[in-house]
């Protein structure tokens, strides 16, 4: 910052600033650069979590861990290196590995947090939303908005581990959050294929007129993968036939969806599908908010400030506000994305710029 304003040092001066410190004041002349940067310079840095280092690391958390009441959930928070050892994957949100032994249960509680989870193996495990017991399978993406009670269990003998996405810091940080216990155990144990909230609600186009009034969030409580697979197939085929349908040549892509409104899937979180050709690259940008990927399928880098980092199945990784990033296909490239886009696209803070004119 230009420094034509400081103020000479002298007695009088240093004087003044000690009034300031005993007083609990700071003076905006000596850190507006640091509160008003030009751009966004974000103290969370990009990083790159491996799914081949985290899983062992939960399966480890399996063996010596019990899971119960007061821990509540064997969750294994990813602290990005720039945050200070706080438990956050960027400044707004949450990411964390769960992981469930055979025949172990979570119990139930709720929070006014917003909570998803996302399947990226394994099967096996319910998890109980204010009651309605839902499948939890490869490729599924579940909801847990906020103040919905939820358990989960594993019904079955082998280990089960997902991710967990919520808005745990800037509940915190704005000091929104309450939680509360439930039942111990969860209170239905039962194993439908279908959860109650997607036989009412899953099917295309449909809407019950019992559902008329809109839901802040999504009343849907798994978003199943055979329903993206297609989805993303569909893109890509219609580009093949020459028909409109790609967000960008050889990449198909899309977003989770409150049905009641067509808006996001949870006031504070966005979530989102992408899929790109062997050989795409997307074009570089830089956004306002934070943003997560877990691939899901497939080989390819991710571009973080210049800086290429290879990534495959499983692999995890944070974009802070205004970072650059694109990505690059190597085979068909799968990934999941969440993100912070609807608080900033409410609070009119959301920003894009394109760097470059590659497709
Ligand atoms: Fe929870």
């Amino acid at each position: 910052m230009d420094d034509a304003t400081q103020p000479e040092d002298s007695p009088a001066l240093r004087e003044l600033y000690a009034g300031f410190e005993a007083n609990h004041l700071k003076p905006l002349w000596t850190q507006i650069g640091n509160l008003m940067p030009r751009h966004p310079h974000p103290r969370a840095v990009a990083h790159v979590w491996k799914w081949s280092t985290l899983y062992p690391l939960a399966k480890s958390s399996g063996d010596l861990v019990p899971v119960g009441r007061g821990g509540e959930r064997r969750a294994i928070g990813l602290a990005n290196p720039g945050l200070g050892g706080n438990t956050y994957i960027s400044p707004t949100m949450w990411c964390a590995i769960q992981y469930l032994g055979p025949r172990e249960t979570a119990p139930e509680h709720r929070h006014s947090q917003n909570a998803f989870r996302f399947v990226v193996e394994g099967e096996g495990v319910w998890t109980v939303v204010n009651g309605d017991p839902v499948r939890m399978s490869r490729g599924d993406f579940l909801l847990t908005p906020g103040w919905n009670f939820h358990g989960h269990h594993n019904d079955t003998d082998h280990p089960m581990a997902w991710i967990d996405g919520l808005d745990i810091p800037f509940s915190f940080q704005n000091d929104v959050g309450f939680f509360e216990y439930g039942s111990d155990r969860v209170t239905d144990y039962s194993t439908p294929n279908l959860s109650r909230s997607e036989r009412l609600w899953c099917h295309p186009g449909l809407r019950p007129l019992s559902g008329l009034q809109n839901t802040v969030s999504s009343p849907i409580g798994a978003y199943r993968w055979e329903h993206t697979d297609n989805a993303l197939n569909q893109q890509l085929l219609l580009e093949e036939e020459g028909h409109p349908a790609t967000v960008a040549q050889g990449h198909a892509a899309i977003r989770y969806v409150n049905p009641t409104t067509g808006g996001d899937v949870m006031p504070t979180i966005r979530a989102e599908f992408h899929r790109l050709r062997a050989g795409v690259e997307t074009v570089t940008r830089r956004e306002v908010g934070s943003t997560v990927f877990q691939v899901f399928e497939g080989k390819g880098a991710v571009v973080l400030e210049g800086t290429t980092h290879k990534v495959e199945k499983g692999d995890i990784f944070v974009i802070p506000s205004w970072v650059s990033w694109s990505l690059q296909a190597e085979t068909t490239f799968d990934l999941f994305r969440f993100s912070d886009a609807p608080i900033m696209e409410r609070l009119n803070f959301d920003r894009l710029k394109i760097e470059d004119d590659r497709q």
